[in-house]
């Protein structure tokens, strides 16, 4: 049984795990904080963080109905993310796991999103391609063990979640942007507008995703207030559908270039309901596997923090006190 935490961005996220199963995950979000200034600031989320993590862990042990003594390890996040936040989550995991003399393992915040397939119900088994898509990152990766994965493309400037954000704040739909976007989308037509699909003729498997958010700029500065309120559905479907489309033609190019037999979607965009319709429909078509991860698994959350924890090596005490947490 494993105790993890997970304090990479703005959410204070605490999960026990056994296993593939999931006994319990807390998530204390913190995005009506940082609503007003339309993104995460970092020092308010390293602040919150501090508030908020002893009750959130606090909460897991509890809803797991486990305490501290059951644990084989405790687990954390210790890159990438914001340093401040990171710090939180690792200074807390060494406290409990030095006073429980338990051994820690510290856990890539991206390696949590891939291990998130692993969980249950109908955990993924190595080998697949992986679609990552997060706020901070979008890539491929070709998962081949439980302990690793090759990126075969990844974004060359913005990550798609960071795309959903800026073009939620262009089209004053808050934060964050990706489920505000999906909502308004549903009201709205994503043949309206016809915006770039970028890297789509490129041969490489990598993503872009800046010319996009600077064409939905120049779109809603042609149209002047009240033409931009009545056509906020449909500017949030065109944007929507460009992001989905470019994500699935790599995913779909990525498929073309492997013998991959099943694939699985991870990261906070991947809760998105079509991207997740546009993958099973691609997967149907090629007869591959396609493991959905459930909405609350694939934005930030411990569980997949736990769950990549089962395939790392944990530092016995007290090799893990002077451990730091990193940015990259
Ligand atoms: O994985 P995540 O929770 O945190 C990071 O590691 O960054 O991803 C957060 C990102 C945000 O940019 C958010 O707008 C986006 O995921 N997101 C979505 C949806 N839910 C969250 N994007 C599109 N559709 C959604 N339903
Ligand atoms: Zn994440």
């Amino acid at each position: 049984m494993i105790l993890a935490l997970e304090t990479s961005c703005d959410d204070t996220c605490a999960a026990v795990v056994d296993g593939p199963r999931v006994l319990s995950n807390v998530i204390s979000s913190q995005a009506e904080l940082h609503e007003r200034f339309g993104g995460v600031v970092p020092e308010i989320a390293s602040r919150h963080h501090l508030e908020l993590v002893n009750g959130v862990v606090e909460a897991a042990l509890g809803d797991a109905a486990a305490s501290l003594g059951d644990l084989d390890a405790i687990a954390v996040t210790r890159r990438p993310g914001l340093v401040g936040a990171l710090l939180v989550g690792v200074s807390t995991a060494k406290a409990l796991a030095a006073g429980a003399r338990k051994p820690l393992a510290g856990v890539d915040h991206l390696q949590g999103h891939v291990a998130a397939s692993f969980l249950e119900p109908d955990p993924l088994e190595p080998p697949f391609v992986c679609l990552v898509a997060s706020g901070g990152h979008t890539l491929l990766a070709a998962v081949r063990s439980h302990d690793g994965y090759e990126t075969l493309g990844e974004t060359l400037d913005d990550a798609a979640g960071e795309a959903f954000d800026k073009a939620a704040r262009v089209l004053g739909l808050g934060f964050p942007g990706g489920p505000a976007i999906e909502r308004a989308a549903t009201d709205g037509d994503p043949g309206a507008f016809e915006l770039p699909v970028a890297m789509t003729r490129d041969p490489g498997l990598d993503f872009s995703f800046s010319g996009l958010k600077t064409a939905l700029v120049y779109l809603a500065r042609e149209l002047d207030a009240a033409e931009l309120e009545r056509r906020r559905c449909d500017l949030a479907a065109s944007f929507q559908a460009a992001v989905v489309r470019q994500l699935t033609v790599k995913l779909e190019r990525a498929l073309d270039a492997g013998d991959w037999r099943a694939v699985s979607l991870g990261g906070g965009v991947a809760a998105n309901s079509m991207l997740r319709e546009r993958a099973a429909e691609l997967c149907r078509e090629r007869g591959v596997e396609l493991k959905l991860v459930a909405p609350k698994l694939c934005t930030d959350n411990a569980a997949m923090i736990a769950s990549a924890a089962r395939f790392v090596e944990a530092s016995p005490y007290p090799d893990y006190l002077d451990w730091d947490a990193s940015s990259r």
